[in-house]
């Protein structure tokens, strides 16, 4: 089969077998890049129109206990200036995220074992009673089964937990002390509770093949997660990975296009590391098949705190003023802003 042939069949079924995802990430050229991103825009248009749906990310903390060799916030990053939000501060956060029309709000920290269940559960239950329209979306790591179904039972909605890479042998030199089956079950627990559930992965990290990749996309396609969140790895000087390249924004939209033609209703955001890694990096990831934004609503002070890599965009910016850019820049490559749930067309809460 010619690689045209291969995005025809990936269109179609929603499946490559391993062999012929390996022979497109390794053979695609151009043009058909240009045709893969054709298919995927067809294809998240069919199901969720020209619609960029916005989530309000608010980092309430970067204190965290593991070590994760890339990134910015790791324990032994002595550098690091660590801050926590109170619950006031959180709660104030998503009142002046609602006002600004949000509808979801994305409660990200490090792994930090102040918050422990019975103060999150406390933080999910007011966010929930002040604000009943809106959907809660946490990402604060690896926890047992039973603490993931108490912040369900509080009224958590989704979930957020990138398995960072799908290849054990590059998870367990990138997480000293970490578990890539844990990680792995901790997934497979999210959606058995009923959470809508977000994998992903890191594209360019050290010695990550295209082979890397397969695993990471077969593995996407049997997990069946209702998001995905993908982004280039960023070097933080920091860290013991300081020295290494950043990944590219033709891997990462290549890869965005394909995973939308896998998955084809999932909700696919185009990050913000893509958008540190090139000025128009959000705009090129929602023409290959995004459609969800997550700008930050932390408060000011806070911003440049949570730096997982270098270079991040936005830390110096309000959230009305990163609101009003993102729906100019959203609104530039023919896309329209919607500040609603944003549900996956799929999904349907039964509790
Ligand atoms: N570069 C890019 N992404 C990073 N993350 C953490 N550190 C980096 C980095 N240096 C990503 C991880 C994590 C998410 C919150 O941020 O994938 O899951
Ligand atoms: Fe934050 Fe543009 S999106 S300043």
């Amino acid at each position: 089969m010619v690689t045209k042939e291969i995005i025809d069949k990936l269109h179609e079924k929603n499946y490559l077998n391993e062999e012929e995802m390996l022979y497109l990430l390794n053979n695609i050229d151009e043009e058909n890049k240009k045709y893969l991103s054709e298919k995927a825009l067809e294809v998240r248009t069919m199901y969720y129109g020209k619609k960029v749906y916005l989530r309000g990310l608010i980092e309430f903390t970067n204190y965290c206990r593991n070590d994760c060799m890339y990134c910015g916030i790791r324990a032994s990053n002595k550098n690091a200036k660590r801050y926590r939000l109170s619950i006031d501060e959180i709660l104030n956060t998503c009142r002046k995220g609602y006002e600004l029309g949000f509808r979801t709000f994305v409660l990200q920290g490090g792994e930090d074992t102040y918050f422990s269940n019975d103060i999150m559960v406390d933080i999910i239950k007011r966010i929930k009673n002040d604000f009943p329209s809106c959907a809660v979306t946490l990402s604060i790591g690896e926890k047992s089964f039973d603490s993931y179904k108490k912040y369900f039972d509080a009224g958590a909605d989704r979930y957020l937990l990138r398995h960072e890479t799908a290849s054990k042998k590059l998870y367990q030199s990138l997480h000293p002390n970490m578990s890539f089956e844990n990680r792995i079950e901790c997934l497979y627990n999210l959606k058995k509770i009923g959470y809508q559930v977000g994998a992903g992965f890191m594209i360019g990290l050290p010695n990550q093949t295209n082979e890397d990749f397969v695993k990471d996309l077969m593995f996407l396609k049997e997990l069946e997660p209702h998001m995905v969140g993908i982004g280039p790895f960023i070097p933080h000087k920091d860290t013991p990975l300081s020295g290494e390249k950043a990944g590219d924004l033709n891997t990462t939209t290549t890869l965005l296009s394909i995973i939308r033609l896998l998955l084809p209703k999932v909700l696919l955001p185009s990050t913000t590391a893509l958008g540190t890694i090139n000025p128009k990096g959000r705009e090129l990831g929602l023409l290959s098949g995004a459609n969800v934004v997550m700008p930050n609503l932390s408060p000011i002070e806070v911003r440049d705190k949570y730096s997982l890599y270098d270079g991040k965009i936005c830390t110096g910016e309000e959230a009305a003023e990163c609101l009003v850019c993102l729906k100019n820049r959203i609104e530039s490559v023919g896309f329209e802003v919607d500040m609603g749930r944003g549900d996956n067309v799929d999904w349907k809460r039964n509790a």
